[in-house]
């Protein structure tokens, strides 16, 4: 088995990393040929699942689940409420990590970086290719909600389906949709034969990669 060693960048004339850790496979120079592979087509959309990091408000870290709506080969697309504390997050400071783990696969992959609004028309694309359940808790999914009693809550719901049955309500105006442009790209790949070990990728000024071979 080759284990990547060392380090280097992706300028042209630079020898790739020898391996993913695990197979012998020669690895991609550039991060997001290799997440790709990882990550699902943009058909799939969405999912999987993965943690969103960032930097609350009162400067803690904060961190909560959401779906991985699309990987577009550059950018790493989520959605959420334009309410919620994660928005407010990253209107304050516009930088997350996303980590996404796959246990059958044994692998993890960590992604940080600068977070952006996406185009209205990235947003109604996403809102459309989620699931009838999850757009229809898109409109309903509200502070007043969330404070009432179980059956209220059930008594609402079912209301909302009756009143938007074969309407196409498109997404409300609290959908909001954002879009993590890498800076580092952590990929750990486990091993029952052999020690974990991560490939990390830094961009650098200019846009080419930097990357080095970490213990798991
Ligand atoms: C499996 C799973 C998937 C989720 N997907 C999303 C999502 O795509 N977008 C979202 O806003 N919240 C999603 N949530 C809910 C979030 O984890 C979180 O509770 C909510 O967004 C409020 O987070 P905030 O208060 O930190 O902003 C998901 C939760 C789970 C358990």
């Amino acid at each position: 088995m080759t284990v990547p060693r060392g380090a280097g960048v992706s300028d042209p004339g630079t020898p790739a990393p020898a391996s993913d850790g695990v197979d012998d496979a020669p690895v991609p120079t550039d991060p997001l040929v290799l997440a790709a592979s990882w990550l699902p087509a943009a058909a799939d959309a969405p999912g999987p699942t993965m943690t969103l990091s960032t930097v609350g408000l009162d400067g803690y870290p904060d961190a909560r689940t959401v779906l991985l709506s699309l990987f577009d080969g550059e950018r790493l697309h989520f959605h959420t409420d334009s309410r919620s504390r994660k928005a407010a997050e990253l209107a304050a400071v516009p930088r997350a990590a996303v980590t996404l783990h796959w246990p059958e696969a044994a692998r993890q992959l960590v992604v940080v970086g600068d977070v952006a609004p996406v185009s209205d028309h990235e947003a109604r694309a996403a809102y459309a290719a989620r699931t009838p359940y999850l757009q229809a808790l898109a409109w309903v999914n509200d502070h007043a909600s969330a404070a009432d009693t179980p059956a209220r809550r059930r008594k609402a719901w079912a209301a909302f389906g009756r009143e938007r049955a074969g309407t196409d309500l498109g997404p409300p105006s609290t959908w909001a949709g954002f879009a993590l442009t890498p800076v580092r790209m952590v990929f750990w790949r486990g091993a029952t034969d052999a020690a974990s070990n991560r490939l990390a990728y830094h961009r650098r000024a200019g846009g080419s990669w930097s990357w080095e071979s970490w213990p798991g």
